[in-house]
């Protein structure tokens, strides 16, 4: 009998075992049988477990690893990215496990981040739906695909908080706040992974960027970050946190330094914090050639110092930077890692593919059949639609221009009402651009050809105003003119900031112009951040911004415009007035000298714009409104071990059925260190018939009010409180509390 089959039967009867113990004893049970693979592992092969290149199908960074394959046959990487299909991963895992001496199979990830084929609206547009089933499902999905196209691991979810517009990559996470971050995250995480890695219908999930990434100095991406330990983890740490605890198995370690040290390299991030505070057990894989990366960031002279540095830091597996590859055997035998080191490393990654079943049936995600019919299934096609039209937010609706009503004449104007690639948005992963309808495609089937009328006027980016005449000629047939403008779906996702937040090019000038007619205007944006919108929201009387909404984009958009159905998004991260004014979020600190004082110079404000943003967190309008009665509390004395009822009715005032996604505020109005003036302690999210009312009741415990405190411990303060519910984070009613000693 060979080693290999020694190590694929010993794997077999581990996993049926382990499918019936609980989940102490299978990770124990999997931990002899890792041993007893490892047993048989030379030195070579480990450090090849802990390799991971990219195949030449998709490249996502700057350098490319040529003959990957055979580095598979030989045992030097155990782990690929950027292949998919079922056919082709099944040709690379049987090289791994037919030709090289163990037979251990690969893993295979790739940046399934809001979609595989089927592709939903971008991370930040999924997380203004506020419906975490929603997201949960949509995870589920790109899993189902995914792993029907032999994909067993997903670089997803994004958990990096951000407050940076300019910053592109915020198209990827969940918006700015820490509570909705983490429960976002936490649906993520069990939409990829679900309660059993070793199910075909889901894959395992990788956390990043671990840590911080998304405040990089000056909003320009791969930036230095500069936070006070207690921003770190009051305010950024607990989505990832949120994340691990909801077993995610996998977490990235970012581009970024924080404090002084390239977070690859952070034995604070990656061994105290994640392993030590956060009892993460899973593996850390760098992301794109971060080790290399520490060179240039000055912390090391040369990769293999930087290895070095990475390995004892707490990086098991190296993404594509081919220095463990190279230097991490002669570094063993110098003794400047401790073999430990790697072992450790390797059991973790053997660890997951045990549990990912891969040992039981390496074939596992390879499967032709279930490609065919998982892919673009009509049920995940519904999916994408349902999170694409709950993600759009309404963002002004004068005069009820809103909803469009069937036979008008509408002047459709704008390059992006007929682009399907923008509808994907960043990371489309396998999404086709070439299976989907535009929006004008989409208005056209629903309104009638007739009745519809198009001319491009502009591209999205650019200065050339040749087709202004020909929008100004279509517009003037038509009742109402609906005008898709925003950005590029290439100007939002990785190395994409902005030092402007505008829309680019002549967009708003067509609008202008169009504005002159005197027709009722909607415009529908596509982004992937928050846009200053001072002056379009002048000159149109209404707003939809319906993000990059994916592969079924076109149709949610539609059916939003024409009221089939009410939008119900409320905006997860702030919209300025002014690129000044950021960054700005809700959970500001109050300052000493706060804008409300008498004083008229002497505070914290602007002398050319208001402190407010022309959007809040937590705003979006509906086709109805919602009347919010006074808060009832259970007490108003909360006790250590006690819980306070907050309680709201709700009462849907308008002449049409919506949603609305009820907010729970809290402020901490006294301090040991300065506390923000609102933080999100709850929301729901609640349908409403016309006339009909809804109590919705939050709950607050003492532990949902901890934070560290002035010598940095963690916990909570006693003293006088705020509650806050309202329909947003600025439009609220008020109550006091006390939580006592
Ligand atoms: C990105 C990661 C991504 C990785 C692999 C990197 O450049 O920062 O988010 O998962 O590439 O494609």
């Amino acid at each position: 009998m060979t080693k290999k089959l020694v190590v694929t039967i010993l794997a077999a009867a581990l996993f049926s075992a382990c499918n019936h113990s609980t989940q102490t004893s299978e990770e124990k049970r999997i931990d002899e049988k890792v041993d007893s693979v490892m047993r048989l592992m030379t030195i070579d092969e480990k450090i090849g477990q802990m390799v991971l290149y990219t195949s030449d199908w998709d490249v996502t960074g700057p350098s490319l690893k040529k003959g990957y394959i055979d580095e598979i046959r030989k045992g030097n990487c155990g782990n690929i990215f950027n292949a998919h299909t079922a056919a082709y991963t099944r040709k690379l895992q049987k090289i791994a496990v037919e030709e090289s001496r163990l037979g251990i199979p690969l893993l295979f990830g790739y940046d399934v981040i809001h979609g595989h084929k089927t592709i939903f609206p971008i991370s930040l547009g999924e997380s203004a739906s506020w419906d975490l089933a929603a997201i949960e499902k949509s995870a589920r999905v790109s899993a189902t695909e995914a792993a029907a196209s032999g994909i067993n691991w997903t670089f997803a979810p994004m958990c990096d908080i951000s407050v940076e517009p300019r910053w592109g990559r915020v198209s990827e996470g969940a918006g700015e706040d820490p509570y909705l971050g983490s429960k976002i995250a936490a649906a993520r995480v069990h939409g990829f992974q679900g309660d059993n890695l070793g199910d075909t219908l889901t894959i395992l999930a990788c956390v990043k960027h671990f840590a911080a990434y998304g405040a990089p100095t000056a909003g320009r991406d791969y930036n230095t970050v500069d936070m006070s330990e207690r921003v770190f983890l009051d305010t950024y740490l607990p989505p990832y946190k949120a994340a691990i605890d909801a077993g995610a198995m996998s977490v990235m370690s970012s581009f970024n330094e924080y404090d002084g040290v390239p977070a690859t390299g952070s034995h604070y991030l990656l061994t105290d914090i994640l392993r030590k505070k956060l009892g993460f057990k899973g593996f850390v894989v760098t992301d794109y050639t971060s080790i290399n990366e520490m060179v240039n960031h000055g912390v090391v002279a040369n990769e293999k110092e930087a290895g070095i540095m990475a390995a004892k830091a707490g990086v098991d597996m190296d993404m594509q930077g081919e220095v463990y590859f190279k230097y991490m055997k002669k570094a063993l035998e110098d003794g400047l890692i401790p073999m430990k080191v790697v072992n450790d490393a390797v059991n973790r990654i053997l660890h997951v593919k045990f549990m990912l079943g891969l040992f039981k049936d390496p074939y596992l995600y390879c499967n032709e059949a279930r490609e065919k019919r998982e892919v673009y299934s009509p049920a995940h096609l519904d999916a994408s639609y349902d999170v694409a039209k709950k993600s759009m937010v309404l963002l002004k609706n004068a005069n009820h221009v809103l909803p469009l009503k069937k036979g008008e004449k509408i002047a459709v104007i704008g390059e992006l009402a007929t682009s399907t690639r923008d509808l994907l948005g960043s990371w489309k992963a396998a999404g086709d651009w070439n299976f989907m309808k535009s929006i004008l495609d989409e208005i056209k089937t629903y309104n009638g050809d007739a009745n519809v009328i198009y001319a491009e006027g502009c591209k999205k980016e650019g200065e050339d105003r040749g087709g202004f005449p020909a929008a100004l000629a279509a517009a003037r047939k038509a009742d109402k003119i609906v005008m898709v403008i925003g950005e590029s779906c290439e100007w939002s996702g990785e190395a994409s900031s902005r030092t402007n937040i505008n829309v680019p090019g002549v967009q708003t000038e067509l609008l202008e112009k169009l504005k002159a007619l005197n027709k009722p205007i909607v415009v529908v944006l596509m982004n992937g951040r928050p846009l200053v919108l001072t002056k379009e929201n002048e000159l149109a009387d209404a707003m939809l911004e319906a993000w990059f909404p994916g592969t079924m984009g076109g149709k949610a958009i539609t059916h939003v415009l024409f009221g089939e159905y009410n939008p119900s998004g409320k905006l997860t991260m702030t919209f300025p007035r002014a690129l000044g004014q950021v960054p700005i979020f809700y959970y500001e600190k109050n300052t000493g000298r706060p804008i409300y004082l008498a004083n008229p110079k002497y505070k914290s404000r602007y002398i050319d714009c208001p402190n407010d943003p022309l959007f809040p967190f937590g705003y979006g309008l509906s086709y109805t409104t919602f009347a919010y009665s006074d808060i009832k509390l259970s007490t108003t004395e909360l006790t250590a071990e006690g819980e306070l009822k907050a309680s709201v009715n709700v009462t849907n005032t308008g002449n049409v059925a919506g949603e609305e996604v009820v907010q729970c505020y809290v402020r901490d109005l006294v301090g040991s260190v300065t506390r923000p003036v609102k933080e999100l302690k709850g929301f729901e999210k609640v349908a409403l018939k016309v006339g009909e009312s809804k109590v919705v009741t939050f709950t607050i415990k003492p532990a949902m009010l901890a934070f560290h405190r002035a010598d940095m411990t963690y916990g909570t303060e006693p003293g006088d409180f705020k509650l806050f519910i309202g329909g947003n984070s600025r439009d609220v009613k008020e109550v006091g509390f006390k939580l006592k000693e």
